[in-house]
């Protein structure tokens, strides 16, 4: 089986890497790619993963048997539609399926439909209903732009003002919609589940840590670490979410004639009054879904496959390895305010100082057996040096007989990675390791 995977970042890196370790998996494509990429398989040019006509064309060239869409734009963009309507099997949705994270408005209508339990909800289009809604739900107020928005479009705070200040900015933009939430207490947890449209299988759930610095101090970025498994959730965490949240949005697409394809992304708040959805993503996380595919067992070219063909029902339940895995992210300088692209990156394993992205192909990124560097914002400079190119950089992948061992040798790895500015978190996985979270 020929596999193309669209997108450039560390969950494709990763998507790659479990595709090949897959038997049945005979080449792999990605595309745009990235240098860590081009050493483990082919990459080709993709200059806008959105673009429809340029993917199908890539499908074409290479005839491969599946393609795999990483990112949430394209999903969104309607581009699993294209593929689909030439005859390709697709893992990801199509436009009208990934509504579920394109319109937070339109997931809460699912959720109401499909009597998923979350956050109480107003969906407003003026200031007055805002102004309305904070005062019904009350602080902390939680503000939420409708569409995609990179991780930038919600705002938690106390403060009234700050609350309406973000609701009239995003109202501000054409079509501007916001919804104002009810504040959920307790950790977060991501369950990602894999669907073909009727059946649902979830991984181990996985958590990550959404903000900056160190004890979740500083603005939200797009994730600094994750960890996998979370030994304080309960026992049957993953199948509670498959009968109370999943099965149930699954059941509600399919009956409204938009079957839902790919992986639903299912974001907890562990409340005192059970699990609670914050939202759904049509894709895997970035860095919490490389945690808990590095703990999944079952080969992930047959599954991905079985869920793009409709045959998800003929397969086992999944099977995950019982070791523990931590993946921390080396963000550059200004991240996430801005990034800063062209510091030299030295320490990753595999990188020869010679020019062209050919020269690398062949070497592999594993740092010993326990450990693997999954590049995202890299890049080739002239002279063939490894170098930053945007806000997340690489990350460390670690797993171990516990956290504290995959914490361990993850640190120890990055420990040897070093770029101008580089940022990371000391705390991934910390309190976990140490029992300090509690439900
Ligand atoms: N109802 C809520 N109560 C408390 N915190 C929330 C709530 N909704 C979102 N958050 C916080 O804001 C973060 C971002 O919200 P989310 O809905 O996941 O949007 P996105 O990932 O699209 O930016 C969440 O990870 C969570 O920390
Ligand atoms: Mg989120």
């Amino acid at each position: 089986m020929k596999v193309l995977v669209i997108g450039s970042g560390a969950r494709e890196h990763a998507l790659v890497r479990g595709l090949l370790a897959d038997p049945v998996v005979t080449a792999v494509v990605a595309a745009p790619g990235n240098p860590g990429m081009a050493r483990d398989a082919q990459c080709d040019s993709l200059a806008d993963v959105t673009d429809a006509a340029a993917v199908l064309a890539l499908a074409a060239r290479h005839t491969v048997d599946l393609v795999v869409v990483g990112p949430e734009a394209p999903l969104v963009a309607g581009v699993g539609d294209a593929l689909r309507a030439a005859g390709y099997a697709v893992y990801g949705p199509d436009a009208a399926a990934a509504r579920l994270e394109g319109s937070k408005a339109f997931a809460k209508d699912v959720m109401a439909s499909a009597g998923v339990p979350t956050a109480l909800a107003h969906v407003c289009t003026t200031v007055a209903e805002v102004a309305l809604a904070l005062d019904a739900l009350g602080a902390p107020h939680v503000v939420k732009e409708d569409g995609l928005a990179a991780g930038k479009g919600v705002v938690v705070t106390d403060d009234r003002e700050t609350a309406l200040a973000h609701a009239e900015a995003c109202l501000s933009r054409p079509g501007g919609q916001v919804v104002v939430e009810e504040y959920l207490d307790g950790p977060e947890v991501s369950v990602f589940c894999i669907c073909d449209g009727s059946t649902v299988r979830a991984l181990s759930p996985a958590q990550d840590f959404k903000r900056i610095f160190d004890g979740d101090h500083g603005p939200n970025t797009g994730g600094m670490g994750a960890y996998s498994p979370l030994p304080w959730a309960p026992a049957h965490l993953a199948d509670q979410v498959i009968e109370v949240i999943a099965q149930p949005v699954i059941d509600e697409m399919r009956r409204r004639g938009t079957p839902f394809v790919g992986t639903l992304y299912v974001g907890l708040a562990m409340t005192s009054r059970g699990p609670r959805v914050v939202e759904f993503n049509v894709r895997f996380g970035d860095p919490d879904g490389q945690v808990s595919l590095a703990r999944l067992l079952t080969p992930l070219g047959g599954l991905l496959y079985a869920a793009a063909t409709g045959r998800l029902e003929d397969m086992d339940d999944l099977h995950h390895r019982p070791e523990a895995a931590v993946v921390l992210v080396a963000a550059s300088a200004g991240y996430p305010a801005s990034s800063r692209s062209g510091d030299v990156i030295s320490g990753v394993p595999g990188v020869s100082a010679v020019s062209g992205v050919s020269a690398v192909s062949g070497v592999e990124g594993a740092v010993g057996p326990d450990a693997v560097v999954l590049h995202a914002g890299t890049a080739l400079d002239t002279e063939g040096r490894l170098v930053t190119a945007g806000g997340r950089v690489l990350n460390v992948l670690a797993t171990g007989s516990d956290l504290a061992e995959a914490r361990d040798t993850a640190y120890r790895v990055l420990g040897d990675v070093s770029f101008d500015g580089m940022q990371y978190r000391r705390d991934i996985a910390l309190a976990a390791a140490r029992g300090e979270i509690h439900l």
